[in-house]
């Protein structure tokens, strides 16, 4: 246990943010623990202040500071690669991205350099965003998102300029960087606007990537692959194509969602007949709705009847936007 002095020291760099005085002081906290022989708990201890330290450091390089406030958002996800729920063989293909990371001098010496430029493409709601959240959680590394749609719009005429930027602190700062909702530049070059901008830059974003070296992932994420020039598709390393779930995708989402809320008397097998043609996102939203109500009605677990109004409710809203073409 820390000693009282230890609490007031660490309430005061609280008051203070003084966050190194925070950090040292749980540490003296763990030598003190690892001298009474608990060591697990010295090591949890070291261990959160690493990683608080790391994310300290994340912040610190941020891109606000390099004039690129509001078109790259930083953050340090802690999603894991066992959350994301999809076929065997597609987790695989995400394992060898991770593993040629984790190794990437090993294949330096032979000339061979890591797999990191990623295209996702898939419809919306089945995990493109998360899976870039999991690839920075596994390796620890910032999530940096460009808002793509921001970078086309809010700076028309100096895109190419505000890319390059984004290329140079891609280059320096190793990191996951996500062009989420991608089709915003990729859109083909044929289908130009007057100024003739996009093509512009799609192009320098292509010779960007082309000529990128850096250590970095650089995730590229679209719903809308027919938007995408095909001259892009040669750029990547990867395409990994997202679909909807199937039926034992949505068991497993449900019972992960759901966790101790689950009834046991629930089918598995019958609640995801009633998913077919939702998305990971939409059940997901589901077994949320479903819980909320639960807890609200002070019902320890989700029957399948509530559960069941909730997937249909999902699929209602689906009914609206199609009618509504949106
Ligand atoms: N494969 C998945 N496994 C587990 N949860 C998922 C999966 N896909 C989506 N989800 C859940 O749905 C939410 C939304 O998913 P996400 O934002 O990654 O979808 P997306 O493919 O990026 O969609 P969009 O094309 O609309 O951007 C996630 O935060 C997560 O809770
Ligand atoms: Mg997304």
């Amino acid at each position: 246990m820390a000693t009282a002095e230890q609490l007031k020291a660490l309430l005061r760099s609280h008051t203070e943010q003084d966050s190194e005085r925070f950090f040292s002081v749980v540490l003296q906290v763990a030598a003190h623990e690892a001298k009474q022989g608990h060591g697990t708990l010295a090591h949890e201890l070291r261990g959160l202040v690493d990683k608080a330290r790391r994310q300290s450091e994340f912040r610190i390089v941020a891109p606000p500071s390099r004039d690129l406030a509001g078109l790259v958002v930083t953050t340090t996800p802690d999603e894991r690669l066992g959350e994301l729920v999809v076929a065997g063989s597609f987790r695989d293909r995400l394992v060898r991205v991770l593993v040629e990371f984790r190794q990437k001098a090993k294949l330096r010496q032979h000339g061979l350099s890591h797999r990191r430029k990623i295209l996702l493409v898939g419809p919306p709601g089945t995990g493109k965003t998360m899976t870039a959240a999991v690839l920075a959680g596994e390796l620890q590394l910032p999530l940096c998102t460009i808002l793509v749609d921001k970078l086309v719009t809010k700076f028309m005429g100096e895109t190419s300029a505000k890319l390059r930027q984004i290329f140079d602190i891609v280059q320096t700062d190793c990191g996951v960087y996500l062009f989420d909702e991608f089709d915003a530049i990729g859109t083909e070059r044929s289908r130009d606007n007057d100024v003739g901008e996009m093509r512009r830059v799609l192009n320098s974003f292509l010779q960007f990537i082309e000529q990128d070296q850096s250590d970095s992932l650089i995730v590229a994420a679209t719903n809308n692959p027919q938007m995408l020039d095909h001259a892009l598709f040669r750029r990547f390393d990867d395409v990994l194509q997202y679909d909807l779930p199937g039926p034992e995708e949505a068991m497993r989402l449900v019972a992960n969602r759901l966790g101790p809320f689950r009834s046991n008397r629930m089918s598995l097998a019958n609640v995801s007949k009633h998913a077919h043609g939702l998305s990971h996102g939409d059940i997901s939203r589901a077994c949320d709705d479903a819980v909320k109500e639960a807890i609200l009605d002070n019902r320890k677990v989700v029957s399948a009847t509530l559960l069941l109004r909730m997937l249909n409710e999902r699929h209602s809203a689906y009914a609206v936007r199609r009618e509504t073409g949106r």
